[in-house]
């Protein structure tokens, strides 16, 4: 089983381990991630097979710094403004990939362009102390909800990895959003943890949706799936159902529900995308065979909440 350690007792042995070539889960302010070092194929590597990955997906690279980030990629002047705006923080931008980056082919899937991610906290400064980008996808077995705590992590993955650095419950909740300047404009290729709106207001320009490029796991139909069946926007609960609820008002017989779970009593949206996941995984140990999801506005943090539930509930015959 892995061991968990606290930040702050973490470092020396987390840098050992990715010194090695191992993998390490670390705590980001998004999400829980399987670190590896970028540079090395065998790290690389073992990070698809401790998450089980069908296929080599491309990964986001982690970097301490602007200057780290800039001898890996190209930064267009909007990528810039978005970076100096964002980072560190819960934004992934994709950009042309430098081909003496160093950073090894598994990592990009062998496209030319390669998503990049300053982190805040323990992550950020095991970065730099490394001296080297950080490969690290969301710790979880492929297609399975996210961690957002040590817990949940060394529960999924503990068997395959050796080391959980425990920071406590992720404060933001979901994955970074992943943005792309493409033709001058800005593409949304997933919802994350900063609001379309507050990019806008950065970029001065409306977002693109829509898929056009490649297309990210994270976008496969079914992903981040609980045991349970999803049912959302319901408005009336089926007696059994557990109930993931939202707000002050509940849902029509939320008397019946096996078990209910708010993400946010007073319709916070940043509280709800915090506990989005773990409170997924609390219901699907209820062992009910349906978790009902009571609707979730669409605006800021709410889009990206709305995508992870959407493919919480995509037909599981789905997942490739
Ligand atoms: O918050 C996060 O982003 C977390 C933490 C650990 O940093 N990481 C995360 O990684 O969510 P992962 O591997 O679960 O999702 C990365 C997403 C995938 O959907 C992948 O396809 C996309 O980034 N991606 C990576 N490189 C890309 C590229 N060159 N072009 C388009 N999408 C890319
Ligand atoms: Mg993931």
């Amino acid at each position: 089983m892995a061991e968990i350690l606290a930040v702050g007792e973490a470092l020396e042995q987390a840098l050992a381990l990715l010194e090695g070539g191992d993998v390490v889960a670390i705590p980001t302010e998004t999400v829980y991630g399987l670190a590896g070092d970028a540079t090395n194929g065998v790290a690389v590597a073992r990070i698809f097979e401790a998450k089980g990955r069908p296929r080599f997906n491309p990964l986001i690279a982690h970097v301490a710094d602007r200057a780290m980030a800039d001898r890996i990629a190209v930064f267009d002047p909007l990528s810039a403004r978005l970076a100096g705006a964002f980072w560190p923080g819960p934004l992934t931008l994709v950009l042309p990939h430098r081909a003496d980056s160093g950073i090894h082919p598994l990592v990009t899937a062998g496209l030319d362009t390669i998503a990049l991610r300053m982190p805040r906290g323990f992550g950020g400064e095991l970065i730099a102390r490394l001296g080297r980008p950080l490969a690290a996808p969301s710790a979880n077995s492929s297609g399975r909800i996210s961690g957002t705590t040590a817990g949940a992590v060394a529960a999924d993955l503990g068997d395959r990895i050796r080391l959980v650095v425990d920071g406590g419950a992720t404060p933001v909740g979901l994955e970074s959003t992943i943005l792309k300047v493409e033709h001058g404009e800005l593409r949304l290729l997933r919802p994350g943890g900063i609001g379309a709106e507050e990019i806008e207001a950065v970029a001065g320009a409306k977002l693109l949706r829509g898929a056009a490029g490649i297309e990210a796991p994270g976008m496969l139909a079914s992903h981040y799936a609980p045991g349970a069946l999803m049912r959302l926007n319901v408005e009336k609960v089926a007696g059994g159902e557990a109930l993931l609820a939202f707000g002050r008002s509940r849902a029509e017989g939320w008397q019946d529900a096996a078990a209910i779970r708010n993400l946010s009593e007073t319709g916070d949206l940043r509280e709800a995308a915090s506990n989005l996941f773990a409170f997924m995984q609390a219901l699907d140990r209820v062992g009910a065979a349906t978790i009902a999801v009571e609707p979730i506005p669409f605006e800021g943090l709410g889009e990206a909440i709305n995508d992870r539930l959407a493919r919480a509930a995509a037909p599981r015959d789905k997942i490739v």
